[in-house]
């Protein structure tokens, strides 16, 4: 924790300059600029995160509230809790994207060596599109998990006739959501990820991994930049290119068995990527191979 005291000593000067320098000298912007770019540096050096770039961005606290967090709040607060809601502007591409998620699916359950069908874990689940498509035509129990209480309520309706097969609703934030140990044969993460922090998606990464049951598996499905990270301010999220998130699924411990771009959407869009996750294996996790 040695490096949190000379962070600390740092920031105590900054607010000190911030309170001394004319705010719309060209000095103090380039004084900002430069304490930025060196928190950065300084991050990735101490942590190793790909995100440092957006670093300044997402880690605003007031009020002791993360700000990347309550701003994502805010924004689902006026998302209507229906398919369109789920969608965006894109509810046409819905059965496009089931279609290829329920095929994807296919290759990782059911059958020897391969996953379960007892139970399926929505993170991220809004009103439940995703578990109502894909997951529960094929698994007998699913459970939801969103920080948005309207969705999941919605939810009971949305699956109606299937509701029975939904074992629960967990109305939590993933970034403090922790899922039962050893439960799940599959994991499903779509549109989602971009809404954690590097930190935090890696540390959901990682309870997710204890969640699995044997040769269980955690399938991410989400927007991917074509290069870096980009923000949307819009609905306070990032979008991550393939190597970022690969670099955190490795550090998580993860390795990625297949990855899949959705075809059939159109050019302009954001590509989607759809990636199946498995546990190393013990002796790999020790980095003992
Ligand atoms: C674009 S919707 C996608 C919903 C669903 N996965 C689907 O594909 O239809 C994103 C969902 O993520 C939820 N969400 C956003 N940030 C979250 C967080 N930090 N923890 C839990 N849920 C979150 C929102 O409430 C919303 O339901």
């Amino acid at each position: 924790m040695e490096y949190m005291g000379a962070h600390l000593a740092f920031k105590s000067r900054w607010h000190k300059t911030d309170e001394e320098l004319c705010r719309h000298s060209m000095s103090f912007i380039l004084h900002k600029a430069i304490r930025n770019d060196f928190f950065q540096s300084y991050l990735y050096l101490l942590e190793r995160l790909p995100l440092v770039k957006l670093y300044a961005l997402t880690s605003e606290v007031i009020n002791g509230e993360m700000q990347f967090y309550a701003r994502a709040k805010h924004f689902y607060k006026e998302v209507p809790a229906s398919e369109e809601g789920m969608m965006g502007d894109f509810i046409e591409l819905s059965n496009t994207d089931i279609e290829s998620s329920r095929e994807f699916l296919k290759n990782f359950v059911g059958g020897p060596g391969k996953a379960g069908t007892d139970f399926a874990l929505d993170c991220g689940s809004g009103i439940g599109r995703v578990s109502k498509h894909v997951l529960l035509p094929l698994f007998k129990h699913v459970e939801l998990v969103d920080m948005m209480d309207v969705f999941l309520t919605e939810a009971q309706n949305y699956l109606q006739g299937q509701g029975e097969k939904v074992d629960m609703y967990y109305c939590c934030s993933l970034q403090e959501f922790t899922p039962t140990p050893r439960k799940y044969d599959v994991i499903w993460i779509q549109w989602v990820s971009g809404n954690l922090t590097d930190k935090d998606l890696l540390g959901f990464f990682i309870r997710c991994q204890d969640g699995l049951k044997e040769n269980g598996i955690i399938i991410l499905k989400d927007n991917v930049a074509r290069e870096g990270c980009v923000l949307d301010p819009l609905d306070s999220s990032v979008i991550r290119d393939l190597n970022i998130l690969s670099s955190l699924i490795e550090k998580s411990g993860l390795s990625i068995v297949r990855r899949e771009k959705q075809e059939g959407f159109p050019e302009q869009c954001v590509p989607v990527w759809m990636i199946a996750m498995q546990k190393n294996p013990i002796h790999m996790r020790n980095g003992m191979l």
